[in-house]
């Protein structure tokens, strides 16, 4: 089978090469921006390979939700299987994407957006025909796993190890969407639509990794806690709980030995129990390989079915205790169980706080001008 490649960037070249050594595949056109066609097998037009009756899949691996979204269309209603890496793009248009597909009777497939390299998204769809999924989620971005761990384990800066994860070819285009959680969430968003035919598109609440330092670091590893950036999704009444933010583990979690660009994706089962999956989330070949997984199982899998519809999240049942850090001023704003004023820095544990409660108080701190770090306390 032939396979067209949209976008020839780090994981499009690594498509390209998978598919060149892939028994039953192989690598056909490859779009390219207009000016930059140097090799015969790179088109400029997208209408070139929706004609080539050659191609029976498209990868789209360009990123960005247009074009994108204008060629897998294009390449859906010629009748062509599509698989994509790209989250902003499922997140923004899977559900009618997935409907096209259906009615063209083809695949749209996307592994590769939520995990990278875990065979995550493909084990949820497949568990949640046959288990109830009472929960999901995990580390799902590999930049910021690779900041932290470097952060901790090396006592690097954040602006070095960010710099580190590009060169890497981790992080997205623009970094901030990394660091901000925005990739972690939108992965979240795909996972619950995959496990329960709903795709939450607002109500969510996300934290990044943008507000810790080297200080919030060195103290809570004096504590011996390890931070990771966390996805958390699970039923909630008619509809889903979907949030990211940093959390705090005890050194026997296992989340503490997810290092460098690893992600650790899980869900719990309610037959099955506790599945844990873990590989590189990021980078050229493990991002690559779920696309060529995706391409070798055309057919057979369903990733948005008919009933997956959008909803507005909720999560006001989901609450824990916090790490804080904020200005000594702020500190009528919480119920500490125990807290500590060094300067005009305060630091402490509150008692357990809903999600959205807690979420709403640091933009509020924010907005104002202060300064706020905080992180879930692993219980
Ligand atoms: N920027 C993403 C990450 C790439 O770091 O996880 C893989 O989705």
């Amino acid at each position: 089978m032939k396979v067209a490649i949209l976008g020839f960037g780090t994981v499009g070249v690594g498509v390209y090469e998978m598919l060149e050594n892939c028994a039953g595949l192989e690598p056909g056109p490859v779009l390219v921006r207009p000016g930059k066609e140097d090799r015969p097998f790179k088109v400029s037009s997208m209408e070139q390979i929706v004609n080539d009756p050659e191609v029976s899949a498209v990868a789209e691996v360009m990123g960005g939700i247009e074009p994108a979204n204008t060629y897998v269309t294009m390449a859906l209603n010629a009748g062509k299987h599509v698989v994509t890496s790209n989250k902003a793009l499922v997140a923004a248009h899977g559900i009618e994407l997935a409907q096209l597909a259906r009615l063209k009777g083809v695949s749209f497939l996307f592994s590769a957006a939520c995990g990278g390299g875990v065979p995550f998204l493909h084990n949820l769809a497949i568990a949640s025909q046959s288990d109830e999924i009472l929960a999901l989620g995990g580390i799902l971005n590999g930049t910021t796993n690779f900041m932290l761990d470097a952060m901790q384990s090396e006592g690097k800066d954040y602006g070095d190890v960010l710099k580190q994860a590009q060169a890497l070819g981790y992080a997205e285009a623009d970094p901030t969407a990394d660091v901000s959680g925005l990739d972690a969430l939108r992965k979240i968003m795909l996972a619950c639509a995959v496990a329960y035919d709903k795709l939450p598109v607002d109500g969510f609440d996300r934290e990044g990794i943008e507000s810790i330092t080297a200080a919030d670091v060195a103290d809570f590893q004096a504590s011996g806690l390890t931070c990771r950036l966390i996805t958390s999704g699970g039923p909630a009444g008619e509809s889903v709980y979907a949030y990211v933010e940093p959390v705090l583990f005890p050194a026997n979690a296992p989340e503490c030995s997810v290092v460098k660009n690893f992600n650790m994706a899980r869900y719990n089962g309610k037959n099955a129990g506790a599945i844990v999956l873990m590989g590189q989330g990021a980078g050229r070949y493990p991002t690559a390989s779920a696309v060529v997984r995706d391409l070798c199982g055309l057919g057979a899998l369903e990733m948005l079915r008919p009933a997956c519809a959008k909803v507005q999240a909720d999560n006001s049942a989901c609450a824990h205790p916090y790490y804080v850090r904020t200005d000594a001023s702020r500190a009528g704003l919480f119920r500490f169980r125990e807290s500590r004023l060094i300067g005009s820095v305060l630091r402490g544990v509150t008692e357990p706080v809903a999600v959205p409660a807690m979420h709403a108080l640091a933009n509020k701190i924010r907005e104002e001008g202060g300064s706020i770090f905080f992180a879930a306390m692993e219980a």
